[in-house]
């Protein structure tokens, strides 16, 4: 399970291959920069797994880590004990360089595109820390919360971050969708309605030393 990377139809879908934001763009992005010098890198993801805490989710339950691309919240999971791990991102590159990481570890790895995808089972957790912010058309959102309603549970947890209102319009050269707490919910509420249960902003420190403002949701389907 941990050696493979899964490679879905998605991860062509819709003819975004070699398009701004399409799995080669996603690629050579990981491929031409070293991950601790992406905007988005951190050395550990330590709002994910405060909030994970706060929301009580087990050890021995399935998170799913939507748009994971090299982050370090699947090394931190594997630490602290989780045992039913899924990384998610339409870069097979980026999902490479977690995988060297953790040889061995039970993670399940799956390049595709969210927008697309079509889950074979749900998990306890949906995490996904600047993804959707790419986002930036009704179709794209619609596809991505088709999935996340396939995949969540009522009473499963999820935990997204986007940048805030006042942070960067685009990231890696791609535009992207900006929101505040409330609007985040009640864009995600239009196809899984969610009692929220900690919002949080968030200054993120690039590896330059800039600051973005995040924007975090964490709660869990009611219904
Ligand atoms: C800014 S990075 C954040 C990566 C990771 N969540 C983190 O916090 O380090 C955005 C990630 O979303 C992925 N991504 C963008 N669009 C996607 C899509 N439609 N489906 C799946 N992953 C996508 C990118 O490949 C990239 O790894």
């Amino acid at each position: 399970m941990g050696d493979v990377v899964e490679t879905e139809d998605g991860a062509g879908s819709g003819g975004r291959g070699q398009a701004a934001g399409g799995p080669r763009f996603w690629d050579e992005r990981y491929r031409s920069t070293p991950t601790g010098d992406l905007s988005w890198y951190q050395p550990e993801a330590t709002t994910s797994l405060a909030l994970i805490e706060a929301l009580g989710v087990g050890t021995d339950e399935g998170v799913v880590d939507v748009g994971g691309g090299a982050s370090t919240l699947v090394d931190g999971l594997h630490a602290r004990g989780y045992t039913d791990l899924t990384v998610l991102d339409v870069s097979a590159a980026a999902l490479s360089v977690a995988r060297a990481r953790l040889p061995g570890a039970p993670v399940r790895w799956i390049a595709t595109d969210v927008t697309s995808w079509t889950p074979d089972r749900r998990w306890a957790l949906w995490h996904d820390r600047a993804a959707f912010h790419f986002l930036t058309t009704p179709r794209q959102r619609e596809g991505y919360l088709a999935a996340l309603d396939a995949a969540l549970a009522p009473g499963a947890a999820l935990i997204v971050a986007t940048f805030a209102p006042d942070g960067p319009g685009r990231c890696s050269g791609l535009p992207v969708e900006r929101y505040d707490a409330d609007r985040l919910v009640s864009t995600i509420a239009t196809r899984v309605p969610v009692d929220v249960v900690a919002e949080q902003r968030e200054l993120h420190s690039t590896p330059r030393g800039d600051t973005q403002a995040f924007t975090w949701i964490a709660g869990r389907r009611t219904g």
